[in-house]
């Protein structure tokens, strides 16, 4: 019973988590420059992302609320009363600390929100991305003695990018529905900005495969773990059904380039797209499921590394510094892009 209750609220929190981040995000890449000639549709969105993340957050919260009563029942000492417990967790713990941080966080991300809409963009964005780095130093990835580094910055990297790629995409499904609420007479928004989002999630879902392989490397000490622990046969079914949903991306990339959308087939797009979100979420529920086991890799005291394994290790490092760096010089040419053309205006 605890374990669906742990499970079902930890999948709670990362839907909402990887919402608000993809709300966030997509201000910064979808929505970033709108068209000249679109004023009232550049008006719409700064209107609705900034009431879009503040519910986000309220639920964010809510969900934290959630996790914290989860720890605290988990913590629970029945020979003391329950508010000397909670104080004990909040006080004397690293989770503790950690999630009073993150509800911090969140906290000042809802005010500048509330009071200063998207002039407060930027300063939400850095709290949002800082309360995002929860999952990954209160859980597995912080537990791992050595090469800790690694794991947190590969957890991190992950959580973003996941939120980077499907909660983007269900940023711009809820953006269009709302548009089309209040526009009738309008065109569907899709067609507008699927093409730019196509672009953005080549690079979100190679990191979001990067950052689980090297994650992977981690938590397990052999291939044969994907068999033979119950966190391996969990990890492998989250695979295969990350896989399919990446699947489903790449196809409406390949039809969104070949221009099926501006064919008028948006029906079947947006279909293909709730799929996609759809199939997502159960991702995120094996992955709720999933950090309630113990890795087998973290079991081992001298952590005997399969050949195998060591070598997609080597390889998922590699790859992971090569996006790391790949990354950082493609914002360093859209800021030195963005720099030439103010100055040419
Ligand atoms: C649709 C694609 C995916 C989504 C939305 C997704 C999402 C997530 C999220 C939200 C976490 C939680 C982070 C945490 O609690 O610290 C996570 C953890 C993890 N993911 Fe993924 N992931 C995806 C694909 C993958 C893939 C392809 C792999 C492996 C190749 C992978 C391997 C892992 C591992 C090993 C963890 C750590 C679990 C733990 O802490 O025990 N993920 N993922």
């Amino acid at each position: 019973m605890a374990l669906i209750v742990d499970s079902v609220t930890s999948w709670f929190y990362f839907l909402v988590l990887v919402f608000v981040l993809g709300v966030i995000f997509s201000k910064w890449t979808l929505f970033s420059r709108i068209n000249q000639d679109e004023v009232f549709l550049d008006e719409f969105i700064d209107s609705v992302l900034p009431r879009l993340a503040i519910r986000g957050l309220v639920l964010l919260t809510l969900s934290m609320l959630l996790l914290f009563l989860n720890q605290l029942t988990a913590f629970r000492d029945i020979f003391v009363p329950w508010r000397t417990d909670a104080w004990l967790l909040l006080r004397h713990t690293s989770w503790g600390f950690l999630w009073v941080a993150t509800l911090a966080v969140y906290a000042l991300a809802l005010v500048v929100l509330n009071l200063r809409g998207m002039s407060g963009w930027s300063f939400a964005t850095v709290c949002i991305l800082l309360g995002a780095m929860f999952p990954a130093f209160s859980g597995h990835a912080s537990a791992v003695e050595g090469l800790s580094w690694l794991s947190l910055s590969a957890d991190v990297l992950h959580v973003w990018s996941a939120g980077g790629w499907l909660g983007s995409l269900a940023c711009l499904i809820i953006i269009d529905r709302y548009w089309q609420r209040r526009n009738s007479e309008r065109k569907s928004l899709i067609p507008i900005f699927i093409s730019r989002f196509s672009s953005y999630s080549m690079v979100w879902a190679p990191m979001l495969v990067i950052s689980g392989v090297v994650s992977t490397s981690i938590h397990l000490s052999g291939v044969d773990d994907l068999l033979y622990s119950d966190y391996g046969r969990v990890l492998f079914l989250k695979i295969i059904l990350a896989v399919i949903v990446m699947g489903l991306g790449l196809l409406n990339s390949i039809n969104v380039r070949m221009g099926f959308h501006e064919c008028g087939d948006i029906g079947r797009l947006k279909s293909n797209i709730t799929k996609e979100i759809w199939i997502a979420q159960i991702v995120l529920l094996l992955t709720a499921i999933l950090i309630q086991g113990s890795p087998p890799g973290h079991q081992d005291a001298e952590h005997h590394l399969g050949i195998e394994m060591f070598l997609v290790r080597m390889v998922g490092i590699g790859m992971f510094f090569y996006v790391i760096a790949f990354t950082l010089i493609l914002l360093f040419a859209i800021y030195l892009l963005q720099g030439s053309k103010s100055g040419s205006d």
